[in-house]
């Protein structure tokens, strides 16, 4: 019989063997958030739909094609967040962390869905590490959003990566130079791929994102926005250059660089991997989003912040040595059936003394039970048959020096930490 249902496409089980890279990249977010004051944060999986419509743009892809959206049994549309800034801001104000001291430094781990064509590194079900700092626009900020992923890979051991950055201007500088990118393309309407016409007309600034060959000529010597920059952006952005380099940051100006999330103003960057190749090969990606708290009907507010992809990155720590699995000391087998009740109560025993112990519950001969136990990397394997029953004792044996002892119960705690301490 075929099993009644597959692995939906697009998702993936983080199995056993990824969970100490996982766990890794976990404990390296903890720490390079913790370190720069941020608390940790989370919100739903799901959320209004209009929340996301109204922050990454009805224009973009996300919204456009990629949104897990459904009608719940009240009739609300709902839709699986596709990302988790729109997410945070809103928490923001729920929750009354604008009423704290400014700025509110935020991080969050979990998954997110989009309805993108899978392959290797873009799923439909993801995960991303993120920070955001809302509540005080400062140019710094910007600075120490783009450290905390940069601390973030270097715990991880991830040398080697490179730092996009531009700015997209603010409301003030933008508008103008959209028009100028379109008259800049009108010309040129005919010679455009089909994306592009829609990307003219309903968000011109897309048109630098697009990567189809006969388009890249007209890209390349469209006008940059960076030379367009109102003097408070140009400001700002000068900063965050200065700042990068003095904090030893490497950085690469990329005038093309716009992000496919509408709510960016200013600064914006990504953290891309040369093993990736292709399209998939940022590895995160952030920016500043002053406007987004009044896009969603809230007081204006900045903020600023980045998410890295743990699943792309989970590829690249794969590349390289097989992480710690977590380790068992003891593994208790009994002899014959009438001894599991024992050993279980054993194994109980143990456990609540503090030592991570499996039972084998199995009727197998006692030289393939130690080959299981040597194969789950046991340090000690704990031994019952009829008469350690009787006699209340237990063997305790070295799974390393092959040598073994017989204990009373009561001494047990001792006598195994002891011998898994000396393992
Ligand atoms: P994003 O660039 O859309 O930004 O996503 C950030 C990262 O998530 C990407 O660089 C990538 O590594 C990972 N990612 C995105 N989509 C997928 C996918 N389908 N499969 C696997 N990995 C994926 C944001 O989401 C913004 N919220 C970041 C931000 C925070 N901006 C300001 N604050």
């Amino acid at each position: 019989m075929a099993p009644v249902a597959q692995r939906v496409r697009g998702t993936q089980d983080i199995l056993p063997a990824d969970q100490p890279h996982w766990e890794l990249m976990e404990r390296a977010a903890h720490t390079a958030a913790t370190r720069a004051g941020y608390q940790k944060i989370a919100t739903p999986i799901f959320e209004a739909t209009d929340l996301f419509v109204r922050s990454a743009g009805e224009a973009s892809d996300v919204v456009a094609k990629e949104m897990y959206t459904f009608t719940d049994r009240g009739g609300r549309s709902l839709t699986l967040r596709p990302e988790g800034t729109a997410s945070i801001v809103r928490a923001y104000f729920d929750g009354g962390l604008d009423q704290e001291p400014q700025p509110v430094r935020l991080f969050y781990l979990g998954p997110f869905f989009r309805y993108d064509r899978p392959q290797a590194g873009r799923y439909r079900q993801f995960h991303q590490f993120g920070v955001e700092v809302i509540g005080e626009g400062h140019a710094l900020l910007d600075v120490e959003v783009i450290q905390v992923g940069w601390q973030w890979f270097s715990e991880l051991g991830i040398g080697d990566l490179g730092l996009k950055l531009n700015s997209i201007g603010d409301e003030v500088c933008r508008p103008a130079y959209r028009e100028l990118l379109r008259d800049y393309y009108r010309p040129h309407l005919d010679t455009l791929c089909e994306e592009d016409r829609i990307r003219f007309e309903r968000n011109p600034l897309r048109l630098l994102d697009c990567k189809v060959p006969q388009c890249q000529p007209l890209k390349a010597k469209a006008p940059r926005i960076v030379d367009h920059l109102c003097g408070p952006c140009a400001t700002a952005f000068a900063s965050v250059k200065g700042a990068l380099e003095a904090a030893g940051i490497p950085f690469e100006l990329d005038p093309s660089l716009v992000r496919g999330l509408d709510y960016y103003t200013r600064t914006v960057f990504e953290y891309q991997h040369g093993s990736l190749g292709g399209a998939q090969n940022a590895l995160g990606g952030g920016g500043r989003y002053d406007g987004l708290a009044a896009e969603l009907g809230y007081r204006s507010t900045p903020g600023v912040g980045l998410a890295v992809g743990m699943d792309r990155t989970l590829l690249i720590l794969r590349q390289g040595s097989p992480g710690q699995a977590e380790g068992v000391d003891v593994y208790a087998i009994a002899l014959e059936d009438g001894d599991q009740g024992y050993a279980f109560q054993l194994a109980s025993t143990l456990r609540a003394g503090g030592l991570r112990v499996v039972l084998d519950p199995g009727a197998a001969r006692l030289d393939a039970r130690l080959r299981k136990a040597a194969r789950k990397g046991a340090r000690v394997a704990l031994i019952v048959g009829p008469d350690e029953r009787a006699r209340g004792e237990a063997v305790i044996r070295d799974m390393s020096a092959k040598t073994q002892v017989t204990v009373p119960e009561r001494e047990i705690i001792a006598a195994v930490t002891q011998a898994v301490g000396a393992a």
